[in-house]
């Protein structure tokens, strides 16, 4: 009932479906008060609303309007609609008058689409004897529900309060039951008083132990500044009361923050309401005529934010919208840093190339899993002797001898074989022969440094190992003090099979590089950039160099020389029997019928797909990760390359 359609960090854009039609994730569910409701949501773009059952079932007259015509009617909406259960009120109130058959079965009887059960939301700071103790009650009843239910989907609440381990023992627990999706509780306390590194901290230990299959709703979580760092971190829903609460205050909602309409010179948007009126036109009206205008603004700039995360995850931008986002307020700025900490669970379901560039927006930006992939990669794989070289024009490297000069070295440049390496920001150091490769080449820096980022180079030109040269303009740029200067140049030109070879193992792993390219290799350039575009064996194809992030395509050649090359389950998707002649066909795979995968499979890249035996069928291009596949039982999981087996 989830598919995944694009992803970016944690994030991804995804269609649920239920009974009464499809939704497009992240949502944005605006809550409908049962009987009170005079704004009409569904004008604004809301394609799934959220209303409480609780409130329902304690008013004799809704209730039994709701079990004569159904939630739907109630509330008037023939879209998707949800329920929540009470929880909040136990919240608020500190008792509600209900057990959780009781408003589990009401949910059911109403027809909603998605139920809830009544979680227990433990307040942020508790000890974690009562943490714990409440997260068994929930955890009970998540599992009591799955008897009471008959046909609605099942909201499993993760709380935990803001004890880490907590959120991930409820996650693990909640993960093992058959519900469909996983709401992420007791957030509001964190959100109202802008604690969002401990936001950070209980979403992303509930996320990683959730299944990616399923969507995950932030609870409570409705202004729109707090859009795009939530959808980074994997949640898919918000549902918001604060259009209409914080207009009942005469509160305009923006991504910036909140403004007073007492102190609004001018109105904030573009929307029909700040167009229509003025700050003072609005101040003289009836307070309903007030409130209806303002919650119109606030719903108006809640949709147009949610559109934004969208259509950035689709374009692989969404963490520039996050790093702009996260500057409106210092205590958000902190809760992104706060993100880097979970670089390697992000790691996990970040596509190796996306369609838009990396852009540096400030010291915040080298603690993005770009950066932290490419550094691994570096660790392990960068060795011997090594000429360092400040960034001069991309490309770095050249088709034809050329060199820099300005260097200077602890020890006499030796004769024989020294790799040249850039520092740049923000990829630290980058080989020549990945100059064209996403995200290296495809990333952008303000051309002055920061202190952070001459910090980070320095740093990691210190940590190298081995035989270290560094030109002479990088040392004063960087403040390095080495002793010994030597000048002398090094060469820019890099060897066509270097710098294949070396690609291959950058997007394919180790060993790669010569299983795909023997030494006879021919090479097509593109006439209009002289850049490598075909890469021949004899007439054979091997691969094609993509244009747009310089990784490499596999012709069928190319596939069977990866798949003799290397040991399963290496760049491996297997599937059943059942798929086998589908993707012989070149059609594509669905995740149901994936058996097997490479665990370091990331969504974008190029894959070999294999049956149980691991016999080569076809090729194609993951559209999810390794985690993903093999979680998901709905939807396209590679996209199949035609043909050639
Ligand atoms: N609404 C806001 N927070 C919560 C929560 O923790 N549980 C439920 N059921 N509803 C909520
Ligand atoms: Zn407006």
């Amino acid at each position: 009932m989830f598919e995944i359609r694009s992803k970016d960090n944690l994030g991804r854009t995804g269609v649920l479906k239920t009974e009464h039609g499809e939704v497009r994730t992240p949502a944005l569910m605006p809550v409908i008060h049962p009987g009170k409701q005079t704004i009409d949501v569904k004008r604004f773009g809301a394609e799934i609303v959220i209303t409480n059952a609780y409130i329902i079932y304690r008013n004799p007259e809704l209730r039994d309007e709701a079990l004569r015509r159904g939630v739907h009617g109630l509330i008037n909406f023939d879209g998707p609609v949800m329920t929540d259960s009470g929880s909040f009120q136990l919240s608020e109130y500190g008792d509600v008058e209900v057990e959780n058959h009781e408003i589990v079965r009401f949910q059911d009887e109403i027809g909603t689409d998605i139920g809830t059960s009544l979680d227990i939301p433990t307040p942020p700071g508790v000890s974690h004897r009562r943490a714990l103790e409440e997260v068994e009650i929930t955890l009970q009843r998540a599992r009591e529900s799955l008897e009471y239910r008959e046909r609605m989907m099942l909201n499993a609440v993760v709380q935990g309060s803001t004890h880490p381990d907590l959120r991930r023992y409820c996650a693990s627990q909640l993960a093992e039951l058959p519900v469909e999706l996983h709401p992420i509780g007791a957030v509001v306390p964190l959100m109202e008083s802008y604690r969002y590194r401990e936001l950070v901290d209980a979403v992303l230990s509930s996320v990683s132990e959730l299944p990616p299959s399923r969507p995950r709703h932030l609870m409570g979580a409705g202004h729109p500044m707090i859009f795009a760092l939530a959808a980074s971190m994997g949640c898919d829903l918000f549902d918001s009361a604060a259009y209409i609460l914080y207009a009942e205050d005469d509160r305009l909602l923006s991504t910036e923050g909140t403004y007073k309409l007492e102190n609004l010179q001018e109105m904030p948007c573009s929307c029909r309401v700040c167009t229509d009126y003025t700050p003072s036109e609005l101040r003289g009206m009836e307070a309903e005529d007030r409130r209806n205008l303002i919650a119109e603004h606030n719903l108006h700039v809640s949709f147009a934010e949610i559109r934004k995360v969208r259509q950035a995850i689709y374009d692989g931008s969404l963490m520039e919208l996050v790093e702009e986002r996260c500057r409106a307020h210092p205590r958000l700025l902190e809760g992104y840093r706060r993100m880097s900490a979970y670089v390697e669970l992000s790691e996990r379901f970040e596509p190796r190339s996306k369609r838009s560039a990396f852009f540096y927006t400030g010291p915040e930006s080298l603690g993005r899993v770009e950066v932290h992939r490419h550094l691994q990669w570096v660790k392990k794989n960068l060795k011997g002797r090594m000429a360092i070289a400040g960034p001069s024009r991309k490309p770095y490297s050249s088709t034809l001898p050329s060199s820099i000069s300005g260097f200077r070295s602890m020890k006499p440049q030796a004769d024989g074989e020294w790799s040249v390496v850039v520092a740049d920001v923000p990829f630290g150091l980058i080989p020549l022969e990945l100059d064209q490769v996403y995200p290296l080449a495809q990333s952008d820096a303000p051309g002055i440094m920061d202190l952070e980022a001459r910090h980070f180079l320095r740093e990691l030109i210190l940590d190298l190992e081995g035989d270290v040269i560094i030109s002479e303009d990088l040392c004063s740029e960087l403040g390095l003090q080495l002793p010994h200067p030597y000048s002398g140049e090094v060469e820019t030109y890099v060897d066509d099979l270097d710098r294949i070879r070396m690609i291959a193992e950058y997007q394919f792993g180790e060993g790669a590089g010569d299983a795909l390219f023997p030494d006879d290799v021919r090479i097509e350039r593109s006439r209009n950039t002289g850049k490598i575009r075909h890469i021949y064996s004899g007439e054979k194809l091997i691969c094609t160099m993509r244009a747009s992030d310089g990784l490499f395509v596999l012709s069928a050649e190319g596939a069977r020389r990866l798949h003799d090359g290397t040991a399963y389950p290496r760049c491996r998707v297997a599937v059943n029997e059942e798929s086998e002649p589908f993707a012989r066909e070149g059609r594509s795979v669905f995740a149901k019928f994936i058996i097997d995968c490479d665990n370091n499979i990331r969504a974008g890249d190029e894959v070999l797909i294999v049956n149980a035996h691991d016999e080569l069928l076809a090729t194609g291009r993951a559209l999810l990760c390794a985690e993903e596949m093999m979680d998901l039982n709905h939807g396209q999981a590679v996209k199949t390359r035609k043909g050639g087996f």
